[in-house]
């Protein structure tokens, strides 16, 4: 049996996803209200900067993986007009379904369907853009899900990976602080729950860097990668073309 990490803890790979979903179970409902708290509202200007990146036309595809609670895909909708498509999907019921409700108060219903990112039931080349905000960082096998956002993709298509990143180091103390000081304390006040967001900090040290990040992504099948930090490397949005 092999094992992987989940934040600072080691525990089996088949044990990961289960302990992910109890996250955002717990977490769901606070979702939003604790990024806005969390990021003082800077995931705002990191998504908007994420849909100008992806350049979106009338009629595109697109397919929001870990889509949550739907900022990426709400904006992206209102790109792709009436003739384009967006798919909006994640692995957790409970996050799909506040997702779902908010687009539905937006007057907008999108297909919504619960899959996971490693095996993605959608056939080769279809989606203009794919992109996944937040979501790789939890995934059990990324280069898995990378392989299949690659093939899903048309030649020429999008992939947007906006995650947390490696931060610039004179900024990395009062980050720390921040992040397992402060963040358990609020997770624990808004949404009385500690524990998922000293998650949180923990996978975010774990999850790869900017550098490590491109080259697991040029490994899984994209050819041509490109960084952009974000907030001093809070964020980092790499952008990858299928060849
Ligand atoms: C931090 S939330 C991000 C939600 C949204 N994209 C946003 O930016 O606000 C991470 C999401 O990743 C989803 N997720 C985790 N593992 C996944 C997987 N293997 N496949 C699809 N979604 C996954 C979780 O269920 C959760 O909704």
């Amino acid at each position: 049996m092999s094992s992987t990490h989940f934040g600072f803890k080691t525990v089996d790979e088949s044990e990961k996803a289960k302990h992910v979903r109890g996250v955002f179970d717990s977490v769901a409902s606070k979702y939003d209200v604790m990024n806005d708290l969390m990021s003082m509202g800077l995931h705002r200007v990191w998504k908007a900067y994420t849909v100008q990146v992806a350049n979106l036309k009338e009629g595109d595809q697109v397919l929001d993986i870990a889509g949550g609670t739907g900022d990426l895909a709400m904006a992206f909708a209102k790109k792709v007009g009436a003739t384009g498509r967006v798919v909006h999907t994640d692995i957790n019921e409970a996050m799909l379904c506040t997702g779902r409700d908010r687009l539905v108060d937006q007057g907008l219903a999108l297909p919504t369907l619960v899959c996971d990112a490693e095996k993605l039931p959608f056939p080769d080349g279809h989606f203009n853009v794919v992109s996944v905000a937040f979501g790789l960082r939890n995934m059990t096998h990324k280069d898995v899900a990378l392989k299949e956002m690659c093939r899903v993709l048309k030649p020429g298509g999008k992939l947007l990976v906006l995650e947390f990143s490696k931060i610039a180091p004179p900024l990395a103390k009062a980050y720390d602080w921040y992040s397992f000081e402060i963040l358990p304390r609020l997770g624990n006040l808004v949404a009385a729950d500690a524990a998922s967001y000293r998650y949180l900090a923990e996978s975010i040290r774990m999850h790869p860097d900017q550098q490590t990040l491109k080259a697991l992504m040029q490994d899984s099948g994209f050819a041509h990668v490109d960084i952009h930090n974000l907030s001093l490397g809070v964020v980092a949005l790499h952008v990858a073309i299928r060849c």
